[in-house]
């Protein structure tokens, strides 16, 4: 490709070659006889500064074009690139012509070079990208997800496409998006009660994928790793600042790994995937670190490099309980832990992400490898300052007796579950796995507070719009 984008041109040597650059303005300057603009293409977080010079001249077109530049104005512009005088960049265009491609009516345009909130900014998300913060969040996401293929493909998972629309709730939460072509209206004015399934598109009742995992399963069963990365969808009402309705996961599923490997493996993950951004996004995540949470750089820097903490629930919960009076929800074995218990741990105990594990079976799903003593499983969870739990896996069950009896247990029909079970009874192996919520994982590395403005256009209750 001939067009150059301003990330690699602000690197470049500025040796006064004749360049062009496409991109929005946004800021407009002018001294007696200079005008300058910062021009931003989004490829990086710095902007260009195209200068103009009445002295030496500057044509009748592109004065006329200068006229019309406002804040948000797209343009393209041909010049020399030469070392800047200015500090805070090392170059700049002496620019000999300018042409507008789209104007952006300052009375209309609502991106004014003022700070707005991200309540207003999440109102117009369909712009909010050309902002600092937003474009910032973009890099950060698309470096991440590459560190995440990366890291997999380099130890030999492969990646898998599991389906979207499905029949099985995987987490048996039920806390799924109904997908259906039935008319809903005439069946509810003819009053059929219960609806006939049968006739719907799939002939049963379907839904929208809560998490890959089962499927994902079926492949780490024949090809040994694999792993997902894909939307899945909740419609658990939860309005808090941690939960989408539709968020993507990254489901890693391996065979022969007990849950001692998986842990490996999730610390592993988590540090490839910062120690990649830090190097890859510097300026994006120095931005953050100035402007969202202070310290952010450093903190990563000490997380990607050092041991997380590992402990059981039975001990999470015994040093929970030396503190209980802090807690709003008190604390006690057989709980599943509130918000304010994983900050505790991960903020005032350790300081650090904390793997937690061997969770009581009553509060984890059906699938779960049951340990010895009947009452807990092979759980993990990865919870990080700031955030609470970012990964949840476990070792599966892979005893097909064992597994059965707790489908049955909780009510569920093994019936409906028989493709999965027969990974049991044809060839069964240690397996494990785990889902990292990848907006979880970004709202980690950007300090972002709320997961509504780390996904381009989210989806919360009483919320789809874009
Ligand atoms: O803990 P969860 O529900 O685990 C599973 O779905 C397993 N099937 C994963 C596996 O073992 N393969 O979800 C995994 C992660 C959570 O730790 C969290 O980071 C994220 O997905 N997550 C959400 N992120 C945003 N919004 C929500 N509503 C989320 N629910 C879970
Ligand atoms: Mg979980």
């Amino acid at each position: 490709m001939k067009m150059q984008q301003i990330k690699d041109i602000i690197v470049s040597n500025p040796d006064g070659r004749e360049i062009t650059i496409y991109g929005w303005v946004r800021t407009k300057r002018e001294t007696k006889n200079l005008t300058f603009l910062q021009i931003n293409d989004g490829s990086c977080f710095a902007s260009i500064q195209l200068t103009f010079d009445a002295e030496k001249g500057i044509d009748a077109a592109t004065a006329g074009e200068l006229k019309k530049i406002t804040t948000g104005a797209s343009v393209k512009a041909t010049g020399k690139l030469v070392p800047s005088p200015a500090s805070g960049q090392a170059v700049e265009v002496e620019t000999s012509s300018l042409t507008v491609l789209g104007e952006a009516p300052a009375d209309t345009y609502p991106l004014q070079k003022k700070n707005h909130s991200f309540e207003f900014l999440r109102e117009i998300a369909h712009l909010r990208a050309r902002t600092n913060t937003f474009g910032a969040v973009a890099r950060v996401r698309n470096q991440a997800a590459y560190a995440i293929h990366t890291f997999f493909q380099e130890h030999g998972f492969n990646f898998l496409n599991t389906p979207i629309i499905t029949s099985s709730d995987t987490e048996g939460a039920g806390e799924m998006f109904q997908v259906t072509t039935l008319d809903l209206d005439k069946l509810a004015k003819e009053g059929k009660a219960p609806v006939d399934y049968s006739q719907d598109f799939f002939g049963k009742h379907a839904s929208l994928t809560v998490s890959g995992q089962l499927e994902a399963e079926t492949y780490a069963t024949a090809v040994s790793r694999v792993y997902t990365f894909g939307p899945t969808f909740r419609a658990e009402n939860s309005n808090t600042t941690r939960h989408l309705a539709e968020f993507w996961m990254v489901e890693p599923e391996a065979a022969f790994f007990d849950l001692n490997d998986n842990m490996d493996l999730a610390e592993e993950f988590l540090q490839f995937i910062l120690k990649w951004v830090l190097e890859k996004c510097a300026d994006d995540l120095q931005f953050f670190d100035s402007r969202i949470q202070n310290g952010l750089v450093d903190m990563l820097k000490t997380v990607a490099a050092s041991d997380f903490v590992r402990l059981t629930y039975t001990e999470a919960i015994t040093e929970l309980e030396k503190n209980a009076d802090v807690f709003e929800f008190k604390p006690y074995w057989g709980c599943d832990l509130q918000s304010e218990h994983e900050k505790y741990l991960t903020e005032k105990i350790y300081k650090c992400p904390v793997i937690l594990t061997d969770y009581p079976k009553e509060i984890k799903a059906f699938y779960m490898k049951q340990n010895d003593d009947g009452k807990t499983v092979r759980a993990m969870d990865v919870l990080v300052p700031g955030l609470g739990e970012i990964i949840g896996g476990s070792e599966r069950e892979e005893n097909l007796e064992k597994l059965e009896n707790r489908i049955r247990e909780l009510g569920l029909n093994p019936d409906d579950y028989w493709w999965y079970l027969d990974l049991r009874r044809f060839g069964t192996v240690p397996h494990s796995g785990f889902g990292l919520g990848f907006e979880r994982l970004i709202l980690y590395i950007t300090g972002m507070g709320n997961i509504r403005d780390v996904i381009p256009y989210p989806r919360t209750p009483k919320f789809a719009e874009f």
